[in-house]
């Protein structure tokens, strides 16, 4: 059988992934695409209750321990759903993945790309997407989106914006190391534009039949 096709979403927070996912969603429906959708850190039970744990902003969690937790809820997710679901030639679509722990963890944190990016190829067993989308955002653009829609902060959140500007210069990075893999854009664009060049690059990259 023909392996799947694994796309990931990738942003600061409030760059509007969720809204491209949705997006995605409904026109995957129209084209009858076998998809599967997965969220990260959780999608398995295990993973969930670490998600529940990091998000926490009442938790006092090191650097090297958030690093790892991360990667834990990823080798679960990885091993018992994406992995599965790419064998059996679906189409993965996952809320972040590998790149939110480098950047987040590697360039936010300060631990390290190389570091972060080590340990998580033991978490995925050197699984990486086809396609990464990056929602390009400002941190404090993205930051005030979010307290506008949720009105709470998570952990990450919390630490504001200098942290959210330094991940989106390690996303910044990692994509023009990367030009094959990743699709960057300029996320002050319209939903529907930003949606408009996913839908071009999914179809020229031959993702379902068109
Ligand atoms: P989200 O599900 O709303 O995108 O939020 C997930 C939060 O967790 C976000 O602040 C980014 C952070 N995160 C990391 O710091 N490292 C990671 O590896 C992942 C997957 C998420």
């Amino acid at each position: 059988m023909k392996r799947g096709y694994f796309i990931s979403f990738e942003g600061v927070d409030g760059c509007g992934k969720g809204t491209q996912i949705e997006k995605l969603k409904a026109y995957f429906e129209e084209k009858k695409a076998d998809v599967l959708y997965t969220r990260e850190p959780g999608g398995n039970v295990v993973a969930e209750k670490i998600r529940t744990i990091l998000h926490d902003p009442e938790n006092e969690i090191n650097d090297t321990a958030e690093m790892l937790l991360y990667a834990a809820a990823r080798a679960l997710v990885t091993e018992t759903i994406i992995e599965p679901a790419l064998e059996s030639g679906k189409i993965v679509v996952c809320d972040r993945f590998i790149d939110s722990s480098v950047t987040f963890q590697g360039y936010g944190r300060g631990l390290g790309a190389d570091l972060v990016l080590s340990v998580n190829k033991i978490a995925t067993r050197g699984l990486m997407p086809d396609l990464t989308i990056l929602l390009d955002l400002d941190g404090a653009a993205g930051l005030a989106r979010n307290q506008g829609i949720e009105g709470k902060l998570d952990r990450m959140e919390m630490e504001g914006e200098w942290l959210q500007n330094k991940v989106r210069a390690g996303y910044l990075e990692l994509a023009e190391n990367d030009p094959e893999r990743f699709l960057v854009i300029d996320a002050t664009k319209t939903r529907e534009e930003i949606f408009e060049i996913i839908k071009a690059e999914i179809e020229k990259r031959g993702v379902i039949e068109c």
